[in-house]
């Protein structure tokens, strides 16, 4: 029986005055109500702000206020200046999907920014420009399109371009995640030897990632694989031509109609993810494939970095063209057509799914080709 029911007419006044005192001393009416009544709560906690599907166009979004914020903010201003995707359901609310955020990021010729660390772990993606640079722990990284770079929680780093033509990146960050712990800290005071600096000294060589990482199944004991915050991937920068390579030399692979493609980034020690909160890969649809329907709880982040094509989630059609960022709630049904008959469709993934998979709550189902539902994960 509803508290409406229950309610005698001359108890209105009191009622009213009651729910007055209940927000006034910040607590919430959780009863369940007739749903046709003025104080439905149930329906009010169900319809709390909740992220939607969104697609924002490299093209015509975020490449023109990129160049306009790279002219009109310059280093003198802020030692920071990023676009950050918000998504209309979570405004105004910094987050693409409840747990991360996409940034993109132009950095000017020869503009390096002073180094900074934060307990919110951040990946950098290139997208433009041959030199977009990254000092990550004494490790100086100089990247170009398709290579990934990680910088973990609580490692110093500093961002800029050590060319002479702008250079365009995007980052992923699992800042609103670790926002809702309350568990952010940032710091700008770089020290060596006691002394602020604005540069971090390069304590490693070059591409020593690539030198101590990038031979495949193969580990040297001789380094110490602790580095940062001792619980992501060591290998601090991935680079996009292997990764490609391994999509083409697959490119006649069947066997999963779901995901066509999947490769995903793993830390080179223990396997596995790279961050205990975000996971990335690279995922290729073939010429002409359409992948089946998925539906998981974890979140996505999908940047589609060659090809063109379309991102079907629940009963909305999005188009997919390169270096676009498509936010894709969990909970939605997903899947994505290669329109071209010719050239593949590669897309960049970040998901939260370490995150979700840590706390028990990981779990995934798939649409046969005659539309049932399976159990995938
Ligand atoms: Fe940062």
């Amino acid at each position: 029986m509803s508290v409406a029911a229950v309610a005698a007419p001359d108890n209105q006044t009191e009622l009213q005055q009651m729910y007055a005192a209940i927000q006034a001393k910040s607590m919430f009416p959780f009863w369940a109500r007739n749903s046709d009544v003025e104080h439905d709560e149930i329906k009010q906690l169900m319809e709390g702000p909740k992220p939607i599907p969104y697609r924002w166009s490299y093209a015509t979004d975020i490449a023109p206020l990129l160049e306009q914020s790279a002219r009109l903010v310059t280093t003198e201003n802020t030692d920071r200046r990023s676009l950050i995707l918000v998504n209309p359901g979570l405004a105004p609310r910094r987050a693409t999907v409840s747990t991360m955020y996409t940034a993109y990021r132009q950095n000017d010729p020869n503009e390096v920014m002073p180094p900074h660390k934060h307990t919110a772990s951040a990946i950098r993606f290139g997208l433009t420009g041959k030199q977009n640079f990254t000092g990550v722990e004494g490790e100086d990284i100089t990247f170009g399109p398709g290579d990934l770079v990680l910088t973990p929680r609580d490692t110093w780093h500093n961002h800029g371009n050590t060319g002479d033509e702008p250079a365009i990146n995007l980052s992923v960050l699992d800042y609103p995640l670790v926002e809702s712990l309350n568990a952010l800290q940032f710091s700008h005071d770089y020290r060596e030897d006691g002394e602020y600096k604005r540069k971090q000294s390069a304590r490693f060589p070059t591409e020593y990632s690539a030198m101590v990482y990038g031979s495949g199944g193969l580990l040297p004991r001789f380094v110490d694989h602790v580095r940062g915050g001792g619980d992501s991937s060591p290998m601090y920068v991935y680079r996009y031509e292997p990764m490609r390579e391994l999509l083409h030399r697959h490119r006649d692979w069947s066997e999963n109609p779901h995901e066509g493609l999947l490769i995903e980034y793993v830390h080179p020690v223990r396997g596995g993810p790279v961050y205990k909160t975000m996971t990335f890969f690279m995922q290729m649809v073939r010429p002409g494939e359409k992948t089946l329907p998925v539906k998981q709880t974890a979140n996505l982040l999908v940047a589609p970095f060659e090809g063109a094509g379309k991102a079907y989630i629940d009963d909305q059609a999005f188009d997919l063209a390169p270096f676009d960022t498509l936010a894709i709630p969990g909970d939605c049904w997903t899947s994505y057509e290669n329109t071209s008959r010719s050239e593949p469709l590669i897309l960049f993934v970040a998901s939260d799914e370490p995150a979700l998979s840590s706390f028990g709550l990981l779990q995934r189902w798939g649409k046969t080709e005659s539309g049932d539902v399976i159990r995938l994960a």
